[in-house]
């Protein structure tokens, strides 16, 4: 007898959610596709709408995935001696968080994609996309995001290799390597993120190494004159100083990737306090001036923990940002410990007996400070609040 006779329909659906779940957990694409293309089919006369929503996604999403990714999953290369994987492969990037960036990298940004979208345009004016781009800037700003950033806006598979981690542990077959990685890439219409370049500068001073990172530089000038429009070439860097010239030179596109400043930290503490933002009140301020110096990724990591340190102790988020707070207030200068509860007051985010509580500095000491800054600068709220480095 069918099965469809033995159960009711919502009993039906029900197995049908843990079937599907089943294969999702289990990592078989192929088999999720083919079996929402069943329920598609399933559905078309009895829930029309359903199985035209269903018909979509599978036309949208994998239809450009797929393909790659069978091939990709075939085919990403590995170091042939050990067998160990050169790049991580992401069929379709995902990302947790929204960046924030300021208006230049925004622009930069946007541009890549708008070329991208407009490539007709560009060619029957006899111009080609952008094809190659360099990132610079300080640790957890966000380089590596865009580039997940770029690879989701243009659809695109992201392939990301770590220059670092293939030369540190294929150094004598480095070279091999990178060419069969950046080979593979060129053949795919994807996104590669050559991470951490600064890598190549960095071990130039070891004379047994000189000859293979000549080989390497060699091998990445080609690759970065040589790059098809097909694929986008994206390397990011901490220290742009210490690039060899000639490899600087040759991307066409460089973006910087600044330190937050305070609107934009305040922006990220909203974003990195998830739900807890909505009742939040006047922390993200308070913590966007605390936090000041501290790049995205710290940020992101210290209000993690102090979620997660409410969770576990139950005694509410504001105890744990309090304590934030205090920690940071404590680990400057006294000098600096005033500067700051004067600014909590100057600019009206708390009253003197919270800064007095926060950074323990006294009254007298936070009003001879104001009085102090407002005859010697109308300014002072912009003076940077220099403090220890966040990460610990
Ligand atoms: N501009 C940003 N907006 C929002 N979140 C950010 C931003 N920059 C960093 N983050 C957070 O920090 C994490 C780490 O950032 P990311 O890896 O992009 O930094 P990076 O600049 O590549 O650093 P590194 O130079 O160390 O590789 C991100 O996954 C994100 O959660
Ligand atoms: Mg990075």
């Amino acid at each position: 007898m069918p099965r469809r006779v033995l159960m009711d329909e919502s009993e039906e659906t029900r197995e049908e959610i843990v079937h599907l779940s089943r294969l999702a957990l289990a990592g078989r694409p192929q088999d999720v596709q083919l079996y929402i293309r069943r329920l598609a089919k399933r559905y078309r006369e009895l829930a029309p709408e359903l199985s035209t929503r269903l018909t979509t996604l599978l036309e949208e999403l994998p239809s450009r995935v797929s393909p790659l990714r069978s091939k990709a999953m075939a085919a990403v290369p590995v170091d042939l001696d050990s067998r160990l994987q050169l790049v991580r492969y992401e069929a379709a990037p995902y990302l947790d968080v929204e960046p924030i960036y300021p208006e230049a990298t925004r622009e930069a940004l946007g541009q890549v994609v708008a070329e991208r979208r407009n490539r007709e345009r560009l060619d029957s004016a006899g111009l080609a996309p952008t094809r190659t781009v360099l990132f610079t800037g300080p640790p957890g700003v966000g380089k590596s995001l865009a580039a997940r950033w770029l690879a989701r806006e243009l659809d695109l598979p992201l392939l990301v290799l770590d220059l670092a981690a293939v030369m540190s542990s294929f150094l004598g077959r480095t070279g091999t390597n990178v060419r069969r990685i950046l080979d593979y890439a060129k053949g795919a219409d994807c996104v590669l993120l050559v991470d951490e370049l600064d890598a190549l500068a960095k071990r130039r001073d070891d004379a047994t190494e000189i000859g293979e990172l000549k080989r390497l530089v060699t091998v990445l000038l080609q690759e970065i004159d040589d790059w098809p429009v097909g694929a986008l070439l994206i390397a990011a860097t901490n220290h742009a100083g210490l690039l060899d010239p000639a490899v600087w030179r040759r991307f066409e596109m460089k973006v910087e990737f600044p330190m937050p400043d305070e609107e934009m930290a305040c922006e990220a503490v909203h974003q990195f306090l998830g739900p807890d933002a909505e009742t939040a009140g006047d922390w993200p301020e308070l913590l966007a001036y605390v936090l000041k110096g501290a790049s995205y990724s710290d940020m992101e990591l210290v209000l993690r923990q102090a979620r997660k340190a409410a969770v576990l102790s139950g005694a509410g988020l504001d105890a744990q940002l309090e304590r934030l707070v205090r920690d940071r207030a404590m680990s400057v200068p006294h000098a600096d410990r005033i500067e700051l509860a004067s600014h909590l007051v100057g600019s009206g985010l708390t009253t003197q007996r919270r800064a007095r509580e926060l950074t323990g500095v006294s009254r007298d000491a936070i009003r001879k400070r104001a009085g102090s800054s407002e005859r010697t600068s109308t300014r002072a709220g912009d003076r940077a609040w220099k403090h220890a480095p966040t990460s610990s």
